[in-house]
């Protein structure tokens, strides 16, 4: 089985570079992707109360042979929970529903500023991980600007940032404000999403014949060496293992400099997921 490499994060925790996204992946079928990613080698599950598959999570963590400590389960807050109580009572509820009594991750789904209340849920969390309830707590889809509202008001930096990183999109302030800050930064939608193009990137597909390699594992290569870590989902066997078998090259600068180029700034991002737009609907 493939090592994968760490990133150590500002609280002292190192967690493995590579994660594993589960969105949409749910039910009977979502229990054998996750359980064969975890076979392959994944350890950090990263789901969300919104995905509705908490109980799925749970499942795949109680069948598989990997013991518990071993995995690092990662959930998100929704919107609906973000005032103290509730969200205190939503981690509660989402670790119910998971089987678990701990998170090894929990992060605020998304700031939604409109609705203003991101503050107190930050406060939630930190008081969460005094409570035992949350091992490392970070936010998403995070801008400088919340992430300086809430360092101000707690004086507890998050240990990382989820937010949207993929070659047309490469999110180059967050990521910079991340860095700044000793936040690590997580790339969600690595490849785009399927709705983006990026892995018949022409661009992408020649550097991956440069290496031998495929377009998905460049840009996990591309990721790793800008100290981002991907949060990468498959349902298939074989792109969960080529996924992980990217620790025996390295992509050169001028590599690393042509994908940088392929961003299209604010027209890149998946459509309607500005973070200071963007409302979540449950
Ligand atoms: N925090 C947030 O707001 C937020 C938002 C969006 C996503 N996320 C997280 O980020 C995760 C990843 O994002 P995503 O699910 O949108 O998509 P993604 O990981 O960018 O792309 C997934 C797609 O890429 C394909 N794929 C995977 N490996 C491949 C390979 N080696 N070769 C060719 N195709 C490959 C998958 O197909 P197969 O299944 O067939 O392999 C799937 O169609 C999510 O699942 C979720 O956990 C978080």
């Amino acid at each position: 089985m493939t090592k994968i490499e760490t990133f150590e994060l500002n609280d002292g925790t190192t967690l493995p570079a590579i994660g594993l996204g589960t969105v949409n992946v749910k039910g009977a079928k979502g229990v054998s992707s996750v359980l064969s990613a975890i076979d392959a080698g994944y350890r950090l599950i990263d789901t969300s109360t919104n995905y509705n598959n908490e109980g799925m999570v749970g499942e795949a963590i109680r069948r598989s042979s990997v013991p518990r400590e071993e995995l690092i389960i990662s959930s998100k807050l929704p919107g609906a929970a973000h005032e103290y109580d509730k969200a205190i009572m939503m981690i509660q509820e989402s670790l119910y529903r998971i089987g678990i009594d701990y998170f090894d991750k929990y992060l605020i789904h998304w700031p939604l500023p409109k609705q203003g209340k991101y503050e107190e849920a930050w406060q939630a969390l930190v008081d969460a991980q005094k409570f035992g309830l949350i091992k490392t707590i970070g936010v998403s889809n995070f801008l400088p600007e919340h992430l300086e509202r809430i360092i101000d008001k707690t004086g507890v930096t998050p240990a990382t940032n989820q937010s949207e990183r993929h070659p047309y999109f490469n999110n180059k302030e967050v990521v910079k404000a991340n860095n700044e800050l000793g936040i690590l930064t997580e790339a969600w939608s690595p490849f785009g999403r399927e709705i983006n193009d990026v892995l018949e990137n022409e661009t992408i597909k020649k550097i991956a014949e440069k290496y031998d390699k495929e377009p998905a594992q460049v840009i996990i290569r591309w990721n790793l060496q800008n100290n981002v870590m991907p949060i990468v989902k498959s349902s298939s066997l074989n792109h969960q293992k080529a996924n992980l078998d990217v620790f025996d090259f390295e992509l050169a600068a001028d590599d690393l400099q042509q994908i940088d180029n392929l961003d299209k700034g604010e027209a890149g991002r998946v459509e309607g997921q500005h973070p200071n737009e963007y409302e979540e609907f449950d």
